[in-house]
């Protein structure tokens, strides 16, 4: 189970808890991930792909499980993003991969009213099978 402060896939309007103790980073804007779908960031050393699907941003590390292909390469659709290496398919929300039963690390976003995003980038989040 994930708690609220480890989401990462956040609709507009939820901007980084002053409280939340986290190093919130400015990586992009609503309107430009919703324009391309998906962005390559590197913040403090991390690369992360940004991906925009359902109305919403999510952040992945950025660089595939599998045999280390960059997923923002890749194509989003139907709610995951596939892997331009070996078709590996991830949910964006979760990065969650179905089919291997693997995950994606991943990163909390938050996106404030103006639309800019933010991402955590020292609190990967892996799921296993139990989540
Ligand atoms: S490198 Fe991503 S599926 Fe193989």
């Amino acid at each position: 189970m994930v708690d609220d402060a480890a989401r990462v896939r956040a609709p507009e309007g939820e901007a980084p808890a002053p409280s939340s103790g986290g190093s919130w980073v400015e990586v992009a804007t609503v309107k430009e991930l919703a324009r391309h779908k998906k962005k390559l960031v590197e913040v403090a050393g991390e690369p992360i792909a940004l991906f925009y699907a359902d109305g919403a941003v999510s952040a992945m590390y950025d660089v595939c499980i599998h045999k280390e292909r960059s997923l923002s390469k890749g194509i989003v659709m139907g709610g995951k993003v596939i892997c331009p290496g070996h078709q590996w398919m991830f949910d964006v929300d979760t990065g969650w991969c179905e089919e291997e039963e693997r995950c994606q690390p991943s990163y909390p976003v938050r996106v404030d009213d103006d639309g800019v995003v933010y991402v955590e980038p020292r609190q990967r989040i892996a799921r296993t099978a139990d989540d």
